[in-house]
């Protein structure tokens, strides 16, 4: 059950505000947040704001000396190993982490991949489904002991999740694969993620929340060919953009406001975009023509429960079980 309204709430920030602006006046010094994929693209923008407002940010890397080089000259930050794709490598971060006992106050689930070719991993798991979601699923429930009182956790969603629903008759897409239905059902699980972690991280005052950060230039879009962008409409053929971007400064924020705003206590389970709650649209609304809010599938409690019930069988983790 979504504990706030789904609407907007007025907080006076949008779609230009930066990371640094939402955190104005805003001191976390002595809070410890953990970025996923906080080295690259919105990601490492997210990183830098929270170091700057004096947060000890743990950004667990994939590519650990890519990691290194890009967070270079970032103080504050501390390094360790993890592939989102690969169960037992989310397992030993997770138990480093909580062995350390150390307690994180912000967690960004950040990480993610879009739109790439048909590709199996783990039990031979559609691998944006896999890695977006279900990866941050175990993450999150292997370090609910370290996750502290009081704790914001914030899923990376998008509004690639008008593409579809979760489909809950071929979750793995083994009738034939759609790289944009794969990412936008991906996208899905991670709003439903927020809204029953949110009810779940009641008993210990955690909150979830879910993010459209918008749409930024980044190496997420490492899968597409020109053509494609081409045809989207976002460069033309001389490679100029044609759609304006958010910076990753400006594509940063909303994960920070949500991970951060006072204007969001005792709020969760909501998709926020622009750096404000979004407006829910219904479940059939058309993404030719609807340009903000969250699809009603990507709220629906009922769903919420059923994809944390499958997440938990299918990845052998449940902190709430
Ligand atoms: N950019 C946009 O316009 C946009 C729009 C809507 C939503 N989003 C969401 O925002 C988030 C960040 O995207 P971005 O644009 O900043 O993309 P990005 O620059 O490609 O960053 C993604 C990060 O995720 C990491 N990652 C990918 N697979 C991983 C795995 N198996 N294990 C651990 N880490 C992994 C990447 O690591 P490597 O570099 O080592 O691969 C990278 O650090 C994503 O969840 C995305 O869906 C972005």
């Amino acid at each position: 059950m979504t504990t706030t309204s789904q609407h907007k709430i007025g907080t006076g920030f949008g779609a230009t505000s930066t990371a640094a602006e939402v955190l104005a006046g805003i001191d976390l010094t002595g809070k410890l947040a953990l970025v996923t994929g906080g080295y690259s693209g919105i990601g490492i923008e997210t990183t830098r704001a929270l170091v700057d407002a004096g947060a000890r940010v743990i950004v667990p890397a994939r590519r650990r000396a890519t990691a290194e080089q890009a967070l270079a000259g970032i103080d504050n930050v501390e390094i360790d190993e993890l592939d989102l794709g690969d169960l037992d490598s989310v397992r030993a971060f997770a138990e480093r982490f909580v062995a350390g006992g150390r307690r994180l106050d912000l967690v960004i689930n950040n990480a993610g991949i879009m739109a790439c070719p048909e590709t199996r991993i783990g039990d031979g798991w559609e691998a944006q489904f896999a890695t977006n979601h279900l990866g941050h699923f175990a993450l999150v429930n292997r370090l609910w002991p370290a996750i502290a009182e009081g704790a914001r956790v914030v899923a990376l969603s998008s509004r690639g999740h008008f593409f579809s629903p979760v489909r809950w008759d071929d979750l793995q897409f083994e009738r034939g694969y759609d790289k944009w239905q794969a990412y936008g059902q991906a996208k899905s699980a991670n709003v439903l993620f927020a809204v029953k972690l949110d009810e779940l991280g009641a008993a210990k005052n955690v909150h979830a929340f879910a993010v459209h950060p918008g749409g930024i230039w980044t190496p997420l879009q490492r899968h597409l060919s020109k053509d494609e962008m081409v045809q989207r409409g976002w460069i033309d053929e001389a490679g100029n953009q044609l759609v304006k971007f958010k910076t990753p400064e400006q594509g940063a924020a909303t994960a920070v406001f949500a991970a951060t705003s006072p204007q969001l206590d005792g709020m969760g389970g909501v998709y926020l975009e622009d750096c404000d709650v979004a407006e829910s649209v219904p479940s059939d609304a058309d993404p030719a023509t609807t340009w903000g809010g969250v699809k009603a599938y990507a709220l629906d409690p009922e769903q919420a429960d059923r994809l944390w019930t499958l997440s938990a069988e299918l990845t052998g983790v449940n902190a709430f079980a």
